[in-house]
């Protein structure tokens, strides 16, 4: 069949980040220790059992990716192993089975060849965001790991996370709730570490910021996270400085741009600590970084009572925040050179 078939008639230029159901999505199931033969299906719904250790335990992964469309009409993946890598690492953590890389590749592909139609076209500022997920099903009431998984994955087109389109100035506010323990699961892409982020960020979104920011837990000093995307910071000495944490999600977006700025841009990298008020004063540009966020500049951030501009007015694009960006997105989007390997064709 050529999957190549017309693509939707939808305003792709208007669409948000919210889910649109698309035609099919991939389902395998674990069973008895064993991975089934996964197949598409096109019901969304996902029927399980009402003991299931996703549902009470959050025994359950994910992950988010994006296809894009080339100008010249290749579908590409981004760094997909990566996101089976990390996959593969929550599940462990979970206690439950690895989803082998070639499966998780092959399941990816299938579901976006599948889906050519909602696939955004070139220049349309869209892509495809993917979302796999692995839970716990079954029945069971104690807490133990379930004894059967379903591996899922399914597609919508999206626009820009945050409301502001394309490579606009968001701002944070520190949240006084803690995302993630130091030796918790903050850094396993884990549905448990998110729905604690959710009244977060509703009162970060009630001071007028676009999302929460997360100090560690332990002192509330250093930088974490965002709600939904890592930092990265310029500093006025010319580095670019990114927090290391145990807590916090080790971000696709954020270990390419730390090469990109480092490899392409020349710039003297670090990745370690970072501590916001006494290091604030040093800031030049900041950025929240991830797949959805891809990288969305920091103009400002709540703390202490009182916000804080990064840079002078709060709003303005700063040149090393735009360079990283085309940078990143040019390579995402087939624009410039691959020259890291990163890109991932998909057959269609
Ligand atoms: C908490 C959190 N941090 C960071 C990120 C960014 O990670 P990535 O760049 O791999 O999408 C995400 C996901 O988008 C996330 O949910």
């Amino acid at each position: 069949m050529d999957a190549k078939v017309a693509k939707k008639n939808l305003n792709w230029a208007e669409l948000g980040f919210q889910y649109l159901r698309t035609d099919f999505r991939f389902s395998a199931c674990h069973v008895d220790g064993e991975w089934q033969a996964g197949s598409l299906v096109e019901d969304e719904n996902i029927s399980v059992h009402e003991g299931a250790p996703a549902l009470h335990y959050a025994q359950q992964c994910f992950e988010g990716m994006k296809a894009q469309t080339a100008e010249d009409g290749r579908i590409l993946l981004f760094r997909p192993d990566l996101n089976s890598e990390r996959m593969n690492q929550a599940a462990s953590r979970l206690l439950m089975p690895e989803v082998p890389r070639e499966m998780f590749i092959a399941a990816v592909e299938e579901t976006v060849r599948a889906n050519y139609a909602w696939i955004p076209p070139y220049g349309s500022g869209a892509s495809l965001y993917i979302r796999p997920m692995l839970i716990g099903v079954g029945e069971n009431l104690g807490l133990k790991p379930a004894r059967s998984f379903e591996f899922r994955v399914f597609v919508s087109p999206v626009g820009p996370y945050y409301k502001e389109a394309g490579l606009a100035v968001i701002s944070l506010a520190v949240s006084g709730m803690d995302r993630a323990a130091p030796n918790g699961t903050g850094s396993y892409k884990v549905g448990a570490n998110y729905a604690g982020g959710l009244l977060a960020t509703r009162k970060a979104q009630e001071l007028g910021a676009s999302e929460a920011l997360y100090l560690d837990a332990a002192e509330g000093r250093f930088i974490d996270e965002a709600g939904s995307a890592n930092i990265v910071i310029a500093l006025k000495d010319g580095s670019l400085v990114t927090p290391a944490s145990n807590a916090i999600l080790p971000s696709i977006t954020r270990r390419s741009l730390m090469t990109i700025a480092s490899d392409k841009l020349g710039m003297s990298t670090a990745d370690r600590p970072v501590e916001l008020r006494t290091e604030f004063e040093d800031f030049q540009e900041m950025g929240a970084c991830g797949t959805a966020a891809v990288l969305s500049p920091v103009g400002r951030i709540w703390f202490d009572d009182a916000w804080h501009n990064v840079n002078d007015d709060g709003q303005t694009v700063g040149p090393v925040m735009q360079q990283l960006y085309d940078t990143l997105i040019g390579i995402q989007k087939g624009e410039l050179d691959d020259s890291f390997g990163w890109l991932h064709e998909v057959d269609i």
